[in-house]
């Protein structure tokens, strides 16, 4: 598939309707792998797909160029989704790799690249390819060291790779053809899930951008950025700082239903205190959508049944996945449960909290030993209702 951005310069991504994993990621709306034609004195090739979007790359690049006369390619970034077509683009094309140093690491350690001829760039530099010039800015962690992006002066277009991305996959390719409220929760969901452990990083790379002159950002998933390019760039100063709503998430599993009785009865107290509460069983819901929303919550709450004297193993699996994405620590965190005979998840649940320096609250009401009866519940509401009270 190809679409004209400008002239001579095209999308010629792959869209992958089918995927529903990326590493952790639930992708249930599959996602895009963007590569980008500009057709000049040099035809440059900006990024790949995975190795198995190879054919589709190929015929969408047919219908502009033989992909043999490709010139340049730019790597961006090294990873598997944007990398897995390279090699047999190398070897088709003879192409020159654009890239930087780190790029160059990642790729000699998954191709055999002896016979590749790189041009190696760093932050500012340019290379002109007709009439058009090419400037690398290195975006390094957001989000490998080998990030960086690249901007055509001329058409004023920022090839942005990861960032700015979302997975889903579309027949439509910019901004103006597609509902905004979902766009932008997509995009949200895609931060706060790929770029969140780095975030510290986005506001001078956001800057960077803002001191370009902008007609399209380009990213490497999903749509291209037109008549929303400032609004993307705000949403990104946004949730990148530690700004929070007045919203509490209640994460849980349940075996028997107890824990599940706690985590509405605590729901319900803060929600009748004004507070946005949002209730999401581990099991049945993404990982990446929970993180979505805890990004901008004041609160979090995890609750566990114990099982065998651990942790009931898909909350943990939710804790590890959190941990790794480090939201902000700036959260009030609660942990509760119920159990048999002997009360463990909710000790597990604490230590994960205090990796993240989460501010803990604790109650009386917040481990259950079986079934929590009606006087327990209105103690759990009772606690959800103070709980809004407290600030971090
Ligand atoms: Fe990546
Ligand atoms: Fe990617």
């Amino acid at each position: 598939m190809v679409v004209k951005i400008k002239d001579n310069i095209y999308w010629v991504g792959s869209v992958d309707w089918e995927v529903r994993e990326f590493h952790g990621y639930e992708t249930l709306k599959g996602s895009s792998y963007n590569s980008y034609l500009i057709v000049d004195e040099k035809n440059v090739l900006i990024d790949s797909a995975k190795h198995y979007m190879f054919e589709e790359l190929i015929e969408g690049i047919k219908t502009v160029i033989d992909p043999k006369d490709i010139d340049y390619i730019v790597v961006n970034h090294a990873e598997k989704d944007h990398s897995g077509c390279i090699g047999k683009l190398v070897k088709l094309s003879d192409a020159k790799v654009i890239t930087n140093e780190k790029g160059k690491e990642d790729l000699n350690l998954q191709f055999n690249t002896e016979d590749w001829e790189f041009i190696i760039v760093d932050t500012g530099d340019e290379i002109n390819i007709g009439k058009r010039t090419l400037k690398f800015i290195k975006t390094p962690m957001l989000h490998w060291p080998d990030n960086m992006v690249t901007y055509c002066i001329e058409d004023k277009i920022l090839f942005s790779n990861d960032a700015f991305g979302q997975h889903i996959a579309t027949s439509e390719r910019f901004d103006y053809e597609v509902s905004s409220d979902e766009l932008f929760d997509d995009a949200k969901e895609y931060f706060a899930n790929i770029l969140l452990p780095y975030k510290m990083l986005i506001p001078n790379a956001v800057n960077a951008v803002k001191g370009l002159d902008i007609d399209y950002i380009c990213p490497s998933h999903g749509i291209i950025w037109k008549e929303k390019v400032e609004e993307i760039l705000n949403y990104y100063m946004k949730w990148s700082s530690d700004n929070y709503k007045n919203k509490a998430v209640i994460a849980y599993d349940t075996m028997y239903n107890s824990t599940k009785k706690i985590a509405h009865a605590i729901g319900k107290g803060l929600s009748d205190e004004g507070v946005e509460v949002k209730i999401y069983n581990i099991s049945k819901t993404p990982m990446n959508t929970i993180m979505r929303e805890i990004i901008d919550s004041k609160y979090i709450l995890i609750g566990s049944p114990t099982l065998n004297s651990n942790i009931y193993p898909p909350v943990a699996m939710f804790l590890a996945y959190m941990e790794g994405l480090k939201p902000d620590s700036n959260k009030l965190a609660v942990a509760f449960g119920s159990y048999g005979w002997m009360e463990m998840a909710t000790d597990i649940i604490k230590k994960s909290f205090e990796k993240l320096n989460f501010k803990v609250i604790d109650d009386e009401c917040l481990k259950c030993r079986f079934v929590p009866k009606e006087e327990y519940i209105k103690k759990c509401y009772e606690f959800g209702k103070k709980l809004s009270k407290i600030t971090p």
